[in-house]
């Protein structure tokens, strides 16, 4: 994957700003968008190079999403994907920069798509992304106190914070796959594939050490509501186990659809320790 996400830096010019962007981007991660995407892509039996652009460019915002959330702004942390944010090896200013370019170099690669729904594909990535989506649910989530908000409202900011993210790899493949008809169930299995994700990423976040997790572990210093506080780890590890198993159950009953490479990602997602 690094190698692909370089070709597609490789038109941007010598700078402080790029030098920060291939910090975040190439610093790892488990890369799950591109592979949602690349797994929903081969179950339609396309070539892996025809999502290649939107791959990349879900990674690219992504990280950018990482970068910004981050910053002592938002969650103030100094630990991502093993390395000091973004932030800590720059400085502020270049972070906000650094997002700023990957989520404009996310469009940039995204237009290199040679497919002819690819319009359609940008409209979904845009909206999964933008204030409709993911910065809506970063919003929700600064907005969260302890008190007032319940559980109705925390799923909804995992849904879009988190499940807008993970829907997009999956609308878009059936996008590039000529398969409209096919978006909205795959928008909703998005959905509860981000739930569960984010609900594991709450537990993750009180059991792990930050060595271990490979960023910081800060959502009860911050005060943050989580799953965990809301619900207690038992029912919330009971709901994520049944959202992975109910979205594994929808993936399989799509018709003219290979499922097997999706439900694989999807075991390996489940199981994950970082
Ligand atoms: C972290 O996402 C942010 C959440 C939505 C929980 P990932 O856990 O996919 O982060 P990387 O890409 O592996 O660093
Ligand atoms: C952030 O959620 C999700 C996005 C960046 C969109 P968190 O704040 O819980 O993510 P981590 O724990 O810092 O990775
Ligand atoms: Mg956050
Ligand atoms: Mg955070
Ligand atoms: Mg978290």
């Amino acid at each position: 994957m690094n190698d692909l996400l370089q070709a597609y830096m490789a038109d941007v010019p010598e700078s402080r700003v790029k030098d920060a962007m291939l910090y975040s981007l190439l610093a790892g991660g488990k890369r799950i968008r591109p592979n949602l995407l690349f797994a929903a892509a081969e179950g339609y039996g396309l070539e892996k190079a025809e999502a290649e652009p939107f791959a990349c460019a879900i990674e690219m915002i992504h990280t950018y999403s990482l970068i910004h959330d981050d910053l002592p702004a938002m969650d103030n942390d100094d630990l991502r994907r093993g390395r000091p944010t973004c932030h800590k090896q720059f400085d502020e200013a270049t972070a906000i920069l650094a997002g700023d370019g990957l989520l404009t170099q996310a469009f940039a690669a995204a237009s290199k798509s040679t497919n002819a729904d690819k319009g359609e594909c940008i409209a979904v990535l845009a909206e999964m992304a933008g204030p409709a989506g993911m910065v809506l649910g970063q919003c929700l989530d600064m907005a969260e106190e302890t008190g007032t908000t319940g559980w109705e409202e925390l799923k909804t900011v995992h849904k879009y914070k988190t499940g807008c993210l993970l829907s997009a790899p999956l609308m878009i493949a059936a996008l590039l796959a000529g398969r409209k008809e096919d978006v909205q169930e795959w928008h909703r299995i998005g959905d509860d594939i981000g739930l569960a994700f984010q609900i594991q990423d709450d537990i993750l976040d009180q059991i792990l050490t930050p060595e271990e997790f490979g960023k910081s572990t800060s959502d009860e210093d911050n005060g943050k509501v989580t799953s965990i506080s809301l619900l207690g780890r038992e029912k919330a590890e009971e709901l994520m186990n049944r959202l992975y198993a109910e979205s594994r159950e929808r993936i399989h009953s799509f018709g003219n659809f290979n499922s097997a490479p999706l439900l694989e990602l999807i075991d390996s997602i489940q199981n994950r320790r970082n």
